[in-house]
């Protein structure tokens, strides 16, 4: 079976393929193919397709596979630059690699959290620059204590809720803002912090409660996003487009937050307007920003977020949260990425489940199949 991959997700994962007897070529570049090469690369008759988020998946590039192409295998948890419609349309199973960057995820959206809070980043400046002229109590700046804070998260998915339960480790409060309201989660993690309080851990008592975008943005010192993006006209945004997360934040939801606040965002570049952050940046409606995703990828050489006035409150990440030597690389299915991408292709072109696609794990188009 011939299977091209458009970057080397892993050479140990890929290896795998290899000793299974596939006839594999991966496309040598650090950057992503042309999109020219990967519709020729389809039309060529592969039976499978290992593809990143940088890639555009769309109707056409499926169509190009002629039938023979049997499975796209992406490299990530997020699916937002494929067409599942058309996928699903042409009877075409999406693999995806939910669960094992949960982890990874989370903690970096915590470290961010903790960056932005600390100043790390104007703390090591300082001593770089040879700024540091004296150890004074206040002088040149201070951070802000995270613990007994209140974090927002902002979608309550897997990675939404490994970030809030990293949270409790620090004893802050929770604003739980998400599609479905997740009552059993919230109450097993206010027992946690209950514990904690009685256990003598922590002097007051943390809370978590569930909230609207409204409340959750109003009321919180950290906002952390973990949605995934839906753009309007995207099945996934319901009929009347109330799941839409497109610009999420905006200037409007922006003018939410308060002017002590900090927002991170490790989800995708688009659920935030760019612009708006930057304006609402300027005019102090917001303390800083972390961000680990961009509306384009990687970060072009003039965007306006690389201005010399936001440096100071604006910390920029190289879409790295998940980019953990275990999570990026391990074949294994169960700890990495490389490994479940790997694993979700040959489920499917070697018929595991007795070839049955809904019951096989990681699909992102499952319904698709369940008929
Ligand atoms: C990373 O952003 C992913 O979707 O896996």
């Amino acid at each position: 079976m011939k299977v091209f991959a458009t970057a080397d997700i892993g050479p140990a994962a890929l290896d795998l393929l290899r000793q299974a007897g596939y006839e594999l070529e991966v496309y040598p570049g650090p950057e992503a193919p042309p999109y020219e090469l990967l519709l020729a690369q389809t039309a060529s008759g592969i039976d499978g397709l290992i593809t990143t988020l940088r890639d555009c998946v769309d109707a056409g590039l499926l169509a190009a596979g002629h039938g023979r192409l049997r499975v796209v295998a992406q490299d990530a948890v997020g699916v937002d630059n494929i067409d599942l419609a058309a996928a699903s349309r042409l009877g075409i199973p999406v693999t995806h690699t939910p669960g094992v960057l949960t982890q990874a995820t989370a903690e970096f959206a915590l470290f961010m959290l903790g960056a932005l809070a600390r100043r790390l980043w104007a703390s090591e400046n300082l001593v770089r620059e040879r700024q540091w002229g004296a150890w004074h109590p206040a002088l040149p700046f201070l951070g802000s204590e995270v613990t007994g804070k209140t974090v927002a998260v902002v979608g309550l998915g897997r990675i939404g809720r490994a970030f809030a339960q990293k949270c409790v480790g620090l004893d802050m409060n929770l604003l739980a803002c998400g599609r479905s309201p997740q009552p059993e989660w919230i109450a097993a993690v206010q027992r946690e912090m209950d514990l904690r309080h009685e256990l003598g851990f922590s002097r007051h008592r943390a809370r978590i409660q569930a909230a609207s975008l409204r409340e959750a943005l109003g009321a919180a010192d950290f906002v952390s996003l973990h949605v995934p993006l839906i753009r309007p006209g995207d099945p996934a945004a319901g009929a009347d487009g109330a799941d839409v997360t497109y610009h999420l934040l905006n200037r409007q939801t922006l003018a939410w937050m308060r002017p002590t606040a900090y927002l991170i965002n490790t989800a995708r570049g688009p659920v935030l307007d760019e612009a708006a952050l930057i304006e609402a940046l300027r005019q102090n409606q917001l303390a800083g920003a972390a961000l680990d995703v961009y509306a384009t990828e990687p970060l072009p050489g003039d965007s306006p977020l690389r201005a010399e006035d936001l440096a100071g409150r604006l910390r920029l990440y190289h879409h790295f949260a998940s980019g953990t030597v275990e999570t990026r690389l391990s074949p294994d299915p169960e700890q990495g990425m490389a490994g479940r991408c790997v694993a979700g292709l040959r489920n499917v072109l070697e018929g595991r489940y007795a070839g049955r696609l809904a019951q096989m794990p990681w699909l992102a188009n499952r319904s698709a199949f369940q008929k």
